[in-house]
This record gives structure tokens, sequence and C-alpha cells, in this order.
């Protein structure tokens, strides 16, 4: 089931265009990306944080399972004229290439049910040596994040999933709450892990 296929169509509101201008800004102050980095976008959706890293990096892989989300990211991409970039619906084991600098992946962890799969395949078949994963995603929360609705994790606690990464063979080298969101009376919080596959 796509439990985003109503959502895509107005995902690009206010709310979550700053939600990914913040991670982004974050982002810039723990991995600066080249021009020559190779990103992959993970849980990517419409794109907001892609195709903004797609100004600064030639390389941006956009890689999300819901095929209504890629719809409208391709739309966006169609209408900026960006041709030719690699977008893959689908999960992650799809990719395979181990040639990715940068994984980048805002609030879409918590919809991965098998995160020490997802881990170990990242470690093995898709980061290069020295690669970085950056995830911005929910702290642990009582599941009306999603108004109770049935996702995978409610939030992390960010101790377990860094024990998680260094058994997946990547090193946290920094990890930090860097926003609190205000949903009706409760208040949450997102942070930023950044990992470096260890060999
Ligand atoms: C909350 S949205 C975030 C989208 C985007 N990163 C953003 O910040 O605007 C989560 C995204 O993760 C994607 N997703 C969920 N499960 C996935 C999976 N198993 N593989 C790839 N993408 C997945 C969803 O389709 C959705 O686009």
């Amino acid at each position: 089931m796509d439990y985003f296929k109503n959502k895509a169509a107005e995902w690009d509101s206010p709310i979550k265009i700053e939600m990914a201008e913040k991670f982004i800004a974050e982002l810039l102050k723990n991995q600066i990306p080249t021009r020559d980095n190779k990103i992959l976008d993970y849980g990517c959706g419409t794109g907001l944080v892609g195709m903004e890293l797609s100004k600064i990096t030639r390389d941006v892989i956009y890689l999300d399972s819901s095929e209504s989300m890629i719809e409208i990211l391709k739309k966006k991409l169609d209408a900026q004229k960006d041709w030719g970039r690699t977008i893959i619906q689908g999960e992650i084991f799809a990719y395979n290439q181990r040639d990715i600098d940068i994984i980048t992946t805002l609030m879409a962890l918590h919809h991965i049910e098998d995160i020490d799969g997802v881990l170990n395949h990242i470690t093995q078949n898709i980061l290069k040596s020295s690669g970085v994963i950056v995830i911005g995603d929910l702290t642990e929360e009582d599941g009306s994040f999603h108004n109770g609705d049935p996702v995978p994790h409610k939030g992390f606690n960010t101790e377990e999933l860094t024990a998680k990464l260094n058994k997946a063979g990547l090193e946290v080298i920094n990890s930090y709450t860097y926003n609190t969101m205000v949903k009706g009376d409760k208040k949450f919080d997102q942070f930023i892990m950044v990992a470096k596959k260890s060999n």
C-alpha cells in the first residue's frame, strides 16, 4: 500500500519546504558536498532535498518506493528541464553500485521496517569507502505525529539507532536535535545523524 498516494499532490506545502530547508542547512554545517560527489536521496519523495542538493552537486539519484511521490518529482524535474537524472521507484535494495559519496534521508527512515537490513545494504552495496549517510528524522514520540497511523517506527531513540549504525559498519560522527516542530498541542523533535562508512 502506498501511504503517500493521497499526500503526494499536496506534499510541497510551506511546512514541508521549510522542513527540507532546515535539514539542508544543518546538513551543510556537517558535510559540504563537492560538485563531483554522487548523492543518493533515500525516500526522496517529491525531491525537496535532492533538487536543492542538485544545485551543488552534479549527480543526484532520487530513490523512493512511492509511485505517487515519484510522479510529482518527475513533473517538477520536467518543469525545470532537468532531464537525465536517475530516478528509482522502489526499494533501496535495487541499487548496488557502491559508488555513492553521500546518502541523504529526511523523514523516511521511520517508514522503513527493516532498518538493520537497509543499513547493511547501504554499507555493503551503496556507499563508497568513507562514504557518509546523513539522516534527518523524528526522535521517539508516542505515535501522534502520524495521528495514530501504523508506521513502522514512532521516531527513533538516537542511542539505539547509533548502535544499529555501528553494527552495520557506520561510525556516527555527529548526532543532535536540530529542530522542534509543533503540531497541535504537541512538540516533536527532529535529529540529524551523520555517520561514515568505517572501512
Ligand atoms: C515523510 S516522506 C519524506 C519525503 C522527503 N524526504 C521530504 O522530506 O520531503 C517519506 C518518504 O519515504 C518514502 N518511503 C517510505 N518507505 C520507503 C521505502 N521502503 N523505500 C523507499 N522510500 C520509502 C515515502 O514514499 C515518502 O516519499
